[in-house]
């Protein structure tokens, strides 16, 4: 298909890839789950279904991605590794921390009412995710040893707050009490004032939970004389160990050992260094416009499963705009969004310091809120399709120097959704009327707009420039600054400035639709 004038901004888009030997860990957790949990009642200090449903979840990608091996988890996060051979998306960092935290995200939404069924969301759930790059097997047992410390301390710290708080203490109360406290002084306190041992509660609270695979013999039929046909079978599950980083576990598990490598010795004190590895997170250049781009996995495949119409199916794109309106509406920092087919583009201002600008705080965020909508709103916009598997996406953060680029970059996308939309009318009209899919792309081969739009009228009587203009032209999100009309008991009054935010099928190619509306790219001074 043809270039346009407006390629030249995807020299911006930067490699990440996580280089070989380095073990790829992605941590994804939860976003404000204090509320979250809070608001859908969870049990304190820990709801066990909540927790299952988190495991149930970190089975699903374990199923879906050969490539991870191992996973552990607690509370409301999740850390899941990848074997040391993998080439998983060419181990581009943005790439696999926001599939993994969508598919993620999707599977939690979908299963929650089997965890919950008396529970409807108040708001969809959210996750943030990250990739940790551990440069040996020793520093992965070093991040294993962490999280799972840091499990520990947390599950003894919670449960002596809550059973304080239960017996009548304030929060505050009981913070207090528990300030400065040792592992011991908390055990005793739990069993003194309240007959509780410690180690007597359900292992999933205090040690977390780990996902990975072993290998298990399966039935797969029978054969003439009824004997059972065996085969060796990989199977994800879950186990509970009080010391998973330790070598006793690790290396009594042949996939552990073949994936990833043995633990040669125990871990003692947690290196500080490694932990400041563990945390640190990379940051967009400061004073850029920048990008979130995120784009719906083997989108193809999905719509053919859910039997979109060709080659646009209004509902679905009337979805993806209802979901991209949504994240206007929960970020305010997000000035406009585009979106065309299964992609949309999220800009945020060059002074922008969502997030301190860390590029996978800012990625995970949106693509997972995104992915939580669409499978929460399916119904609204398809009442009669059952939605068949999670969709996911995924998601890339690019920075632009100029708000004259950004709006090259969004012409861009333009262009692409114009020559995309006007090649698909066209195969798309030519297969209904009998044509093979080789045979349209023949017909297709080298024709200019021109030609097609002439194909169009005269095989078919379709006046292109008829069609609705958000298949033609995207959609466009922004915030417009309206007055709404004050009360009617108080009607000399104007109620202050709101943000509402809109849906438009525009050009944003022409300057005119930017003049119009000055606030969505007024540059900010530099930082
Ligand atoms: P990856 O993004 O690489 O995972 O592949 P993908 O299968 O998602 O394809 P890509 O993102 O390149 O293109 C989006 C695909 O989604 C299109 O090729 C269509 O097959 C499908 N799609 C998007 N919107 C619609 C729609 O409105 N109707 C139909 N029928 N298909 C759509
Ligand atoms: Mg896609």
């Amino acid at each position: 298909m043809a270039n346009s004038k407006y390629e030249y901004v995807k020299s911006f888009e930067v490699e990440d890839e996580i280089f070989s030997p380095n073990l790829l860990v992605v941590r994804i957790h939860g976003r404000d789950f204090q509320r979250f949990s809070h608001d859908h009642g969870f049990e304190k200090p820990n709801d066990e279904r909540a927790l299952n449903l988190m495991n149930t979840c970190a089975v699903a990608v374990l199923e879906e991605y050969p490539d991870i091996v191992f996973s552990y988890g607690y509370s409301d996060e999740y850390s899941f590794v990848f074997k040391n051979t993998s080439k998983f998306y060419q181990r581009r960092a943005s790439k696999i921390l926001s599939l993994i935290v969508s598919f993620f995200t999707s599977v939690y939404v979908t299963k929650w009412k089997e965890f919950f069924p008396l529970k409807e969301f108040r708001y969809p759930p959210s996750f943030h995710s990250r990739v940790i790059s551990c440069a040996s097997i020793e520093v992965l047992q070093q991040y294993l040893a962490w999280r799972q410390n840091d499990c520990h301390v947390n599950n003894q710290y919670e449960t002596c707050l809550w059973m304080l708080i239960k017996h009548g203490k304030s929060e505050n109360e009981a913070q207090e009490i528990l300030k400065g406290t040792q592992k011991q002084e908390k055990n005793e306190l739990l069993f003194q004032q309240f007959g509780v041992n410690y180690k007597k509660l359900p292992e999933m609270f205090r040690q977390g939970s780990c996902v990975f695979k072993t290998e298990m013999e399966d039935i797969v039929k029978y054969n003439e004389n009824g004997a059972p046909v065996k085969r060796l079978r990989r199977k994800a599950r879950i186990v509970h160990s009080e010391n998973i980083a330790g070598k006793s576990f690790w290396n009594a598990h042949s996939c552990l050992l073949k994936e990833l490598g043995r633990f040669d010795e125990d871990v003692g004190k947690i290196k500080p260094d490694y932990v400041r590895s563990f945390v640190f997170e990379n940051k967009l250049i400061p004073s850029t416009w920048i990008v979130i781009r995120i784009d719906g996995c083997h989108f193809h495949r999905f719509s053919e499963v859910h039997e979109f119409d060709k080659p646009n199916d209004e509902q679905a794109l009337n979805l993806m705009n209802s979901c991209a309106v949504a994240v206007l509406e929960e970020f305010e920092e997000i000035t406009f969004a585009y979106g065309v087919s299964d992609e949309y583009s999220f800009v945020l201002k060059n002074a922008s310091m969502f997030y301190q600008r860390q590029a996978s705080e800012i990625v995970s965020v949106i693509v997972s809120f995104f992915t939580s909508m669409y499978v929460v709103k399916w119904k609204e916009f398809f009442p009669q399709k059952k939605l068949k598997y999670p969709p996911y996406f995924d998601g890339r953060a690019v920075c632009y120097p100029s708000s004259d680029i950004i709006r090259d970059y969004l012409a861009w996308r333009q262009v692409d959704c114009h020559i995309n939309n006007q090649y698909n009318t066209c195969f798309w009209m030519l297969v209904k009327s009998g044509k093979s899919k080789s045979e349209a792309q023949g017909c297709l081969k080298g024709t200019q707009a021109r030609e097609k739009n002439e194909l169009l009228i005269q095989k078919f009587g379709i006046d292109y420039s008829k069609l609705p203009l958000m298949f033609r032209q995207g959609s466009s999100i922004f915030r417009a600054k309206m007055e709404k009309s004050a009360a009617s008991e108080n009607k000399s009054s104007v109620e202050k400035v709101r943000n509402k935010v809109l849906v438009s099928h525009c050009n944003i190619i022409e300057p005119s639709f930017w003049i119009a509306h000055p606030s969505i790219l007024n540059e900010e001074p530099p930082l």
